[in-house]
């Protein structure tokens, strides 16, 4: 049974915070439009959430969104092994289907945790840059904030972090507004309707992610802003792609996931 989303509702400190986590806390609820609660007014279960609600806790170095289900907490996922496997010669799948060249500008329609943004970040060099957009507010700030303060584990990286920008918006909205060949290539990766075994983070993710699909609308106006390609990324076994008639599908044959490929309006 699968639980519905739950909400961020307000925003606090860890116990004892100094003046400087009680001032962002203030910004960050002023941001999400929710209220500021003070943690000295107890334990954050006597701040009468519901079950589904979920606070953001504003800690020394760290943010953590708590839901009733755990806490969620930004950290790169496998982006950091890809970058060291592209690093060291190897090959990404969605770099490939990507076609990434150094100085690319990718529009990441569904940034999430920006583990893909990273690597096309990476990938993309000193030149290229990303523009993510998450639907979901608290979880845009998340991501913002742990690509901000993350301890990286190498300059490059740290660089490739700096050049992804996260927006709170909705791409549909966002495309609707767009001119024509704005960006190199346009990437999405909607919630899966079915995790992947074995995915744990991005089961916690689940919990406050936007389930929405990609709509053909979506995917029309995707095609006029990239100039060169459209790149979706779908579990192998989904029945969402067939309707959208991808032309091409990349990604390894024992892969659970595979990347559907159109060229842009301009580029077919
Ligand atoms: C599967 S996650 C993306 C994971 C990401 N590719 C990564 O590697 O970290 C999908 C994200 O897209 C967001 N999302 C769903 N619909 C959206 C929309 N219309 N506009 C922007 N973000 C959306 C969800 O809230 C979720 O965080």
């Amino acid at each position: 049974m699968s639980l519905p989303m739950a909400r961020v509702v307000a925003v606090t400190t860890g116990r004892d915070p100094a003046p400087a986590q009680e001032i962002l806390a203030r910004r960050l609820a002023s941001r999400l439009g929710v209220d500021y609660v003070p943690r000295s007014r107890g334990p954050l279960g006597r701040t009468g959430l519901g079950p589904q609600a979920a606070v953001v806790v504003v800690e020394r170095g760290r943010l953590t969104i708590r839901t009733g289900q755990g806490a969620l907490r930004y950290h790169p996922g496998m982006a950091l092994h890809r970058i060291r496997l592209l690093r060291s010669g190897g090959l990404d799948p969605m770099v490939q289907a990507m076609g990434l060249r150094p100085g690319d500008r990718v529009l990441d329609a569904t940034v999430g945790p920006a583990w893909d943004a990273l690597v096309a970040a990476w990938a993309t060099g000193e030149q290229g840059g990303v523009l993510g957009l998450e639907k979901v507010p608290a979880l845009a700030l998340l991501t913002a904030e742990g690509l901000r303060v993350y301890p990286w584990p190498s300059p490059d990286v740290a660089a490739a972090a700096s050049r992804i920008r996260i927006e709170a918006e909705d791409h549909l909205a966002f495309l609707r507004a767009r001119p024509a060949g704005s960006f190199d290539v346009v990437y999405f990766d909607v919630m899966f309707q079915r995790g992947l075994p074995g995915s744990q983070a991005m089961r916690d993710w689940r919990a406050l992610a936007d389930p929405g699909e990609l709509t053909p609308e979506a995917l029309a106006l995707a095609r006029i802003v990239a100039r060169r390609r459209v790149v979706v990324k779908e579990r192998r076994d989904s029945e969402r792609l067939a309707p959208l008639r991808p032309p091409r599908l990349e990604g390894g044959s024992s892969s659970r996931v595979v990347y559907a490929v159109w060229e842009s309006e301009a580029g077919s």
